[in-house]
């Protein structure tokens, strides 16, 4: 009787622990699961802000078929515009000839460092303050020939992305 008892009891618990495990498991792969699809493809409100009043623009330049920029990142692609510059430098495009030429001491620069605006050349184009600490001569994107206009909030809603760590 006492053996038959110790025995259910460890049957008992033996299923207990199986049940918790399996749940850990279950929850430790599925937070997982969707912190990773959230860094991939750096997705979320703030970037959707950001594309749609800044980054949208990017592509007439910066693309396939564009020329001036050739063999440069292509930035025509919501879904693949932060995987074209995220934690890369002019040294992931080495066919990007005319960046070496014209901002040669840039390209081992980070066009987005994550967690650092203030080291991202994202950031530096738009930013005399960040483009002066970057070490090298930044394309300024706000004058002409880029034209690109960038309100003060949306500058901060850009840093504040990268500070995130996208
Ligand atoms: C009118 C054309 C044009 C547009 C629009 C444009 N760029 Fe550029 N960009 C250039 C040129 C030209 C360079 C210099 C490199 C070269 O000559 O190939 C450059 C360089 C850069 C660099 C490297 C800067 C440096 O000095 O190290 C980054 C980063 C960049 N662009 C990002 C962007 C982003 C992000 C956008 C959209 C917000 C954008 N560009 C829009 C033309 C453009």
């Amino acid at each position: 009787m006492l053996i038959l008892g110790f025995a259910v009891r460890n049957r008992l618990l033996k299923h207990s622990c199986l049940v918790l495990c399996s749940l850990i498991t279950f929850a430790y792969l599925t937070s997982c699961g969707t912190d990773e699809e959230l860094t991939e493809s750096g997705q979320g409100a703030a970037f959707d802000q950001l594309w749609s009043g800044v980054f949208n623009r990017c592509g007439s330049c910066h693309g396939r078929d564009v020329s001036g920029t050739e063999g440069g990142p292509d930035l025509t692609d919501k879904s693949t515009f932060t995987a074209m510059l995220l934690g890369k430098t002019g040294d992931d495009y080495p066919e990007w000839t005319t960046f070496a030429v014209n901002q040669e001491n840039c390209v081992d620069k980070s066009f987005i460092a994550s967690g650092r605006s203030s080291q991202s050349l994202v950031v530096a184009i738009f930013d005399s303050q960040v483009a002066s600490n970057m070490g090298c001569d930044v394309k300024d994107h706000t004058e002409p020939s880029q034209n690109i206009s960038i309100s003060s909030s949306q500058l901060q809603t850009l840093k504040d992305w990268i500070d995130e760590g996208p």
